[in-house]
């Protein structure tokens, strides 16, 4: 008597940990996409014009530099420079860049995430989802992660409002560091010098928001379902404003602007989460 058995069984296990899947660190621009586009054009009234020259964008061979400075193009007084990815990244993972951020009087350098062109399947901003990793406007040592979603403008809206979307400590900005988001379906939180440690996110905390406090509708008020916005692929921001609804309303800030100025991006790592499917005979 022959005893056969064969089982078979497939298993897809979630395990949870991160693998990278991007780290630029700039060694060419081929991930990246320089915008041309007026100041104007960003809804904030800013005062930069953003242009493709290498003298606003270029890469150092190891780094990303977005340079602004005082300079009459367009009908602007300054040029500065701002690049989205070349893809669309995502839904879910984790979003790591290191960058020496510049301070000083009407500058707003900004790590952020949001569709190209501002629109997607969702509509246009703040339908289509914002995700603010890092942004700091004029002198002082504070840093500020924010989202922004709701209906397409005016009926957008964010969370958390100032000044809960400080970072609760402060920063030493003459240093790189590292600003992060960790996105995922039921949650965001964004960290401060963070990295992977055998698949999970180690650093230093600075909020967390749950996607209950988020949602996304279309123009005549009805919310998408799930966790809409935030569950598409979408692009990533870097930029150097010059002025601005923001840093123009704090006293002192949008006088003696403090160009010329610089971010150097070194690095953007990008993490997703790994699904292994494993078979058992
Ligand atoms: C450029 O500067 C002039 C003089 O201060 C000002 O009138 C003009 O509005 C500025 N242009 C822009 C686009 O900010
Ligand atoms: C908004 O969504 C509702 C429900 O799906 C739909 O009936 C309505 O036509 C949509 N309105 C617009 C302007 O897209």
């Amino acid at each position: 008597m022959v005893k056969s058995l064969l089982i078979l069984c497939v298993l897809t296990l979630s395990l949870g940990g991160y693998v990278q899947v991007l780290n630029d660190n700039f060694a060419n621009l081929n991930n990246w996409v320089a915008d041309d586009m007026p100041g104007a054009n960003t809804g904030n009234n800013e005062w930069e014009y953003y242009t493709t020259r290498s003298v606003n964008v270029y890469t150092t061979g190891n780094s990303l530099v977005l340079h602004a400075q005082k300079e009459s193009y367009q009908g602007y007084n300054y040029t500065s420079g701002k690049v989205h990815s070349a893809k669309q990244w995502g839904p879910y993972g984790f979003f790591n860049i290191k960058a020496l951020v510049p301070k000083g009087n009407g500058l707003w350098p900004a790590i952020w995430m949001v569709p190209n062109g501002g629109v997607n399947v969702y509509g246009t901003w703040a339908a289509c989802g914002e995700i603010d990793i890092m942004e700091t406007v004029c002198t002082d040592n504070q840093g500020y992660s924010t989202l922004h979603f709701g209906g397409p403008w005016p009926a957008n809206t964010q969370y958390p409002w100032a000044p809960n979307n400080q970072y609760p400590f402060s920063i030493d900005w003459s240093q790189a560091h590292y600003f992060g988001v960790e996105w995922q379906p039921t949650f965001m939180t964004f960290w401060f010098d963070a990295s992977v440690v055998n698949g999970v996110v180690q650093g230093t905390k600075i909020l967390s928001v749950p996607s209950s406090t988020w949602y996304s509708q279309n123009s005549s008020g009805q919310k998408y379902p799930g966790n809409a916005p935030f569950n598409v692929p979408t692009n990533i921001i870097l930029n150097v404003a010059i002025g601005g609804n923001w840093p123009c309303s704090i006293s002192g800030c949008c006088s003696n602007i403090a160009v010329p100025a610089s971010m150097v991006v070194y690095n953007v790592q990008i993490w997703e989460e790994t699904q292994e499917t494993v078979e058992t005979k």
